[in-house]
């Protein structure tokens, strides 16, 4: 079966994790401070720090910026539940936001501007499928209604364009990411006084790690801030160290395919449309394709996976859960939601070569193509 997303792990990180086992010192040791510098460097900043879920990351950046009871944030729906969760985490209200449009599936700042009131205080981004939002726009608009801005940059590790936006961004190395540290996070911010907050606020909010106490011979420390279990450990790191180095050769590889695939969808399967026509600064994390109005998604589906091609949804949209139903009844995304039920993630991952391409591209035109001859008869 050719997958949607695969992690590419060899020797390297082999080696890596035996080394770490054999130095005998688990978690929160050199290998996480050394990924934190190396994850920031790749960012072109000072700092970041390491945590182990994208979740976790959106979570102290939240927390850390005093988001509460009270205050509504702005999120997309289209977008993985992790986004909305953690508004609910610091007892916020997420106000979901419809899209752009089906070319461009990033949040639209017009139906942002429409659902500010008094109460709201921030709004997350997402980089949908790793293409970047646009920057300057949502600079003037937060300035303008006095916002705070955080990046889920989940799919967007590798660009130095991300967690430029605002106050702090947060990245994923989930099993299914553009590198990855099987579960695995990080945080870049602007402010560095920020960035210490989190730090602390990611170890129980106490003022010195195991690795500093023994270094400084003291026993004591003392708890500040509250604050919580999102540490990461020493295999993460080690893996992470060794993915990072790959990362930007492999985002070139995923820019190829994309381009390869935009080239062969438009010339053997048409009635198919790729969002983000327009160049647009990208980490390549999906392959998003709308299908055309009428044509059933779960026989194009059926066909691509009897013909050994899996393909998935991005994404179920937020709103529509069970529990955001609850929580949020009422909301309507018409452009979210039409494009949620038309979208198909076709296999993108830097294994793959053109000819990879080619073939899930003919599989896909035959199977759009058997779906319009049966309507056609009917
Ligand atoms: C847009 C987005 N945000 C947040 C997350 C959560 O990441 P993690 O699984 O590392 O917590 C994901 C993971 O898939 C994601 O796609």
């Amino acid at each position: 079966m050719l997958l949607v997303a695969e992690p590419i792990l060899g020797p390297e990180e082999k080696t890596a994790l035996a080394e770490v086992i054999d130095s005998g010192w688990l978690t929160m040791g050199d290998r996480v401070r050394a990924f934190e510098q190396a994850f920031a460097e790749v960012h072109g900043v000072e700092d970041s720090v390491a945590v182990n879920s994208c979740t976790a990351a959106l979570h102290l950046i939240l927390h850390a910026l005093g988001l509460g009871p009270g205050d509504e944030v702005l999120v997309p729906a289209l977008t993985f539940v992790a986004t909305a969760n953690c508004v609910v985490y610091v007892g916020a209200t997420p106000i979901f936001v419809d899209i752009e449009s089906a070319d461009v599936p990033l949040m639209s700042l017009a139906d942002a501007e429409a659902r500010c009131t008094a109460r709201t205080k921030a709004v997350i981004l997402v980089h949908f499928a790793g293409y970047l939002a646009d920057r300057e726009a949502w600079r003037d608009f937060a300035r303008r209604k006095g916002l705070l801005v955080i990046e889920d940059a989940a799919h967007a590790p590798g660009l130095r364009q991300v967690g430029t936006f605002g106050e702090a961004a947060a990245f994923s190395f989930y099993g299914n990411k553009n590198m990855t540290t099987a579960e695995g996070g990080a945080i870049i911010a602007r402010d560095s006084a920020l960035l210490e907050t989190i730090r602390q606020a990611r170890g129980h909010g106490m003022t010195s790690g195991t690795r500093q106490r023994l270094n400084a011979r003291t026993p004591t420390y003392d708890v500040t801030m509250l604050g919580f279990n999102y540490r990461m450990d020493e295999m993460r790191a080690a893996i992470g160290l060794v993915q990072l180095r790959k990362l930007p050769g492999w985002n070139e590889v995923r820019s190829r395919l994309v381009a390869d695939y935009r080239q062969l969808i438009a010339e053997r399967c048409p009635s198919v449309t790729v969002p983000f026509q327009q160049p647009r600064l990208s980490t390549f994390h999906i392959m998003p394709v709308v299908l055309p109005a009428g044509v059933v998604r779960q026989e194009v589906i059926d066909h691509l996976r009897e013909n050994g091609i899996q393909t998935t949804i991005h994404y179920p949209p937020v709103h529509l859960m069970t529990l955001y139903r609850e929580l949020c009844p009422g909301v309507q995304l018409p452009r979210t939601e039409d494009f949620a039920l038309r979208e198909l993630t076709l296999p993108l991952h830097p294994r793959m070569e053109a000819e990879t391409v080619e073939l899930v591209v003919d599989t896909l035109a035959r199977a759009v193509q058997a779906e319009t001859v049966v309507k056609a008869v009917a």
